[in-house]
């Protein structure tokens, strides 16, 4: 997907450059795009060259580093639901989901559990022992693969679910281990049961099977655009779900599935990709792109820098006025093919397509500077909805998507410490910290979506290292006043299985954001740094509209893997789903 960024890029730069002036650029920024080839080839070169040499330059450009996004192909892996005895499966592995509980022995050290019984039986004893020379107990995280002589299948792999079978996060694990196997052993073709699924309700078998197809998509899949050489490619081309039922309603709860993996890998390539190739022309012309692929649900409205400033968004034109890169203020709309709506939604998504901090430049051991191409993760979440959304088409709900993108960078022309900037809505904010400009950009996308009439506002956020400081890589903040808001989502990600925790709105740490001259102060002390974020951006929300802000800063990005992990796309699908009729 973002191997067309440059394609589409070109022309988009192209139009955004000639198409309008640029009152916050430098002087120099502007000379260097007007002493562009397309000046000199103008008299003597015919349109198509004159346009392929712009083109050339726009692209060069753009792509500073020359680095193009490779276009590569992902197997499709079809899921089966099927209801066959393990026995009679033939295939490269047969993947078994085992709880501590499973593993349990009777006197004559055979297995208790039906499934695995039975496996061992036709296998004369040889799991059981296999198992136990290497200590395989059924812990969460454990798992192992062996090869097996006189099964249907080739090997088969035992994997840890932990003491008792739970949560959707548990078995996308599984999921993410069967992939793990299928990979080491080149597999082609794989299987995956449960050693005890009798115990689970018709329903959470089919979040359960949804959880393990997502799983294994989603482990299955690597982001190799950017390397010179993509590693092996992989074989796997059929995973069947046994033992958790059949029909057509499984089926659907497995295509709900495949599309929202879907999502979440284009928004791991959104995340993963640097900030010299996705610019936020390029972000943009991947939120056009979404709006043309489900042209039958989703409009896309594209505001270029003249625009915003004609809607005066003083607030995200400043922190937007030192970049070479021009902003985009993206704006998508889902309406359902037919039928009432009975509610409306916004989502917003900060887009900083690259944080250098401005003025207040990020320096010193941890300031995280070399992964601030992640400062979009937040407009990578609400673009990955857009997507799936124009998938599954829910009926009875508006959706808008919201975007203020742009890149904080330092230049003559860009906002200095103490500068003050006044938002669309009029307030006026004096700039203490130029590194705290997510706030800045969301206050205006904040002001613009409660101007579409919505009823409910979701907006997310790389906002503050604070809430890393506060709870850690994996887990993101949530603060909202309304208490039927929070609940919806916390039951959304008890779905999806993504981790959320609730954050107080302390009104009295308002204090530190009073500024002498000035509305407020874009940054407070060091103390209690997210929570002063969210009570910023609160001062932008209309109070008729029910608002939640997610501070997704560490859950964005895996740290140990060293790429983006697609964090709240699964959860927001669910909220919009459980908005709409
Ligand atoms: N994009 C950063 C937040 C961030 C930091 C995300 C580390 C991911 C990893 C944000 O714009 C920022 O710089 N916040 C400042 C706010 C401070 C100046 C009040 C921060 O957290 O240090
Ligand atoms: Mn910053
Ligand atoms: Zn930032």
């Amino acid at each position: 997907m973002v191997a067309s960024i440059v394609a589409s890029l070109a022309t988009s730069l192209l139009a955004s450059s000639v198409s309008h002036s640029r009152p916050y650029s430098s002087l120099f920024f502007t000379k260097l795009r007007s002493s562009s080839g397309f000046r000199f080839s103008f008299a003597v070169a015919p349109l198509s060259s004159r346009r392929a040499r712009f083109m050339a330059h726009t692209i060069a450009r753009a792509t500073l580093g020359l680095t193009q996004p490779a276009n590569l192909e992902h197997p499709k892996i079809s899921f089966a639901a099927k209801e066959i005895d393990v026995a009679e499966w033939k295939g490269d592995i047969l993947a078994v989901g085992v709880t501590e509980k499973d593993m349990a022995k009777d006197e004559n050290s055979k297995f208790q559990n039906s499934i695995l019984k039975k496996i061992d039986g036709l296998l004369g004893g040889l799991l059981a022992e296999a198992s136990s020379e290497e200590d395989f107990t059924g812990k969460a995280g454990q798992s192992t693969v062996l090869r097996l002589p006189g099964l249907g299948t080739k090997r088969v792999g035992l994997i840890g679910l932990g003491q008792s079978v739970s949560s959707p996060a548990a078995f996308r694990s599984l999921g993410e281990a069967v992939a793990a196997a299928a990979k080491t052993a080149q597999a082609s073709s794989v299987a995956v049961v449960l050693a005890s699924s009798e115990s689970l309700s018709n329903d959470s078998k089919l979040n359960t099977a949804s959880a393990i197809a997502s799983g294994t998509v989603l482990g299955i899949y690597e982001d190799n655009r950017y390397k010179s050489e993509s590693k092996k490619p992989l074989l796997i081309k059929s995973v069947d779900i046994l033992g958790l039922g059949t029909g057509p309603e499984l089926e659907k709860k497995l295509k709900y599935a495949e599309d929202v993996s879907s999502a979440i890998i284009f928004g791991r390539e959104l995340v993963n990709s640097p900030a010299n190739v996705l610019t936020p022309a390029a972000l943009a012309a991947e939120a056009s792109k979404i709006a043309s692929s489900y042209s039958d649900v989703i409009t896309a409205n594209i505001l270029t820098e003249e625009q915003c400033k004609e809607l005066k968004m003083g607030s995200y034109l400043g922190v937007a006025a030192a970049s070479a890169n021009p902003p985009h203020f993206i704006h998508l709309c889902y309406k359902p093919p037919s039928g009432p709506i009975k509610a409306k939604l916004a989502l917003v998504g900060k887009g900083l397509t690259f944080d250098s901090g401005g003025y207040n430049i990020k320096t010193g051991p941890g300031c995280s500077i070399e992964i601030m191409k992640t400062d979009m993760g937040g407009s990578a979440a609400v673009l990955g909805a857009a997507k799936a959304l124009g998938q599954i088409k829910p009926p009875g709900v508006e959706v808008h998507f919201i975007v203020a993108s742009c890149e904080n960078m330092i230049s003559g022309t860009g906002m200095r410490p103490g500068d003050i900037i006044t938002a669309a809505n009029g307030k006026t904010i004096e700039v203490n910290n130029t590194d705290a400009e997510g706030r800045l950009t969301l206050a205006d996308a904040l002001i613009y979506a409660c101007n579409q009439g919505v009823d409910k506002v979701i907006d997310l956020a790389t906002l503050t290292g604070a809430c890393i400081v506060a709870l850690g890589p994996s887990i993101a903040g949530v603060f909202t006043p309304s208490d039927d808001l929070a609940k919806e989502v916390f039951e959304a990600s008890q779905t999806s299985g993504e981790k959320f925790w609730r954050m107080p709105l302390e009104e009295s740490y308002w204090e530190s954001m009073k500024s002498g001259v000035a509305d407020m102060v874009n940054t407070g002390g060091r103390q209690g740094g997210a929570i002063t974020a969210a009570l910023f951006l609160k001062q932008f929300v209309d109070e008729k509209v029910q608002w939640m802000h997610i501070d997704l800063a560490g859950p964005v990005w895996n740290d140990k893997k060293r790429v983006a992990t697609g964090f709240g796309i699964s959860t927001l699908v669910e909220w919009v789903l459980k908005n709409s009729s």
